[in-house]
């Protein structure tokens, strides 16, 4: 056999082997207990993210919240990685939901049957990530996004989410109080945007530094409701500081300072 040939050969053996590889793990024990979660739509999506590498591996579950699971994964080089998969859709999930997409001028062409809405929820949580990731916003990076399944960089190590400012205790609250006031500026003004359910559950601590997440109800600083919410985070981020014996700055003139 000629060398070429050989080469050829080794090759061909090598795409079979990986091949196999990616079948043994697409059908292996894995999917079965991935079948029992999720619906063929969510799967396939799942099965696309590992064909094309963004995903890896997939673990167990971080956070099994009332709308959406979070699962610990990897991708080929070991990263961690967080997939967020929007499931269920409860009519008052829906009906919240609702409220925040209507007025935002991005998703203004959206079918309103669940099944758009969900997607557009989970596309609305990545557009809102890499919005806020170029305004250099402490946020996980997004990654990739379809249909309800959201990939994100991970917080966290070994598959342990960081912890939120609910869980741990903060070393120095001043110096994370104005790092969030510079975060929510730099949100409000370069990305444009407002978190709306900000509030230490969606604050984590990593690195001794604040990262904010869940931003799919995030709305653009255009929408209806975004002087309200922006006013109603700001309380909730002075309530929780105020408890910590930091001397905050009251909500109206924090809000001149993030806003005008
Ligand atoms: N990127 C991430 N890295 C690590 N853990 C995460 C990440 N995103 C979410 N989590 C974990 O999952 C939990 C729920 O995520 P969140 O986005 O707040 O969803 P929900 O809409 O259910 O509140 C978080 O409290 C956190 O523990
Ligand atoms: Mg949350």
């Amino acid at each position: 056999m000629s060398r070429k040939a050989h080469e050829k050969l080794a090759h061909r053996e090598k795409t079979v082997e990986r091949r196999d590889k990616m079948l043994i793990h697409d059908f292996s024990s894995e999917r079965a207990t991935l079948e029992e979660v999720f619906d063929q739509s969510t799967l396939m999506v799942i099965y696309n993210f590992l064909n094309k590498g963004i995903l890896d591996e997939i673990y167990g579950v971080v956070n099994a919240g009332k709308e959406a699971r979070v699962y610990w994964s990897k991708n080929k080089e070991g990263k961690e990685l967080a997939v967020k998969i929007y499931l269920t859709s409860s009519a008052e999930f829906l009906k919240g939901m609702r409220k925040y997409i209507e007025g935002d001028k991005r998703f203004k062409s959206v079918k309103r049957d669940t099944r758009s809405l969900i997607f557009a929820w989970a596309q609305k949580e990545y557009r809102n990530l890499q919005q806020a990731t170029k305004a250099r916003v402490p946020v996980p990076k997004p990654i990739a996004v379809e249909k309800n399944v959201l990939v994100m960089e991970f917080i966290g190590k070994n598959g342990v989410s960081a912890p939120s400012l609910r869980e741990q205790a903060i070393n120095n609250p001043e110096k994370a109080y104005t790092q969030l006031l510079v975060s929510l500026k730099r949100l409000y003004r370069e990305a444009e945007l407002v978190h709306g359910d900000l509030s230490e559950y969606n604050i984590m601590l990593w690195k001794g530094k604040p990262v904010i997440f869940d931003l799919s109800q995030a709305v653009p600083v255009s929408h209806p409701m975004a002087s309200f919410l922006l006013r109603r985070d700001l309380t909730n981020l002075n309530r929780f500081f105020s408890r910590l014996g930091v001397n905050v700055i009251p909500v109206e003139e924090a809000f001149k300072q993030v806003a005008c």
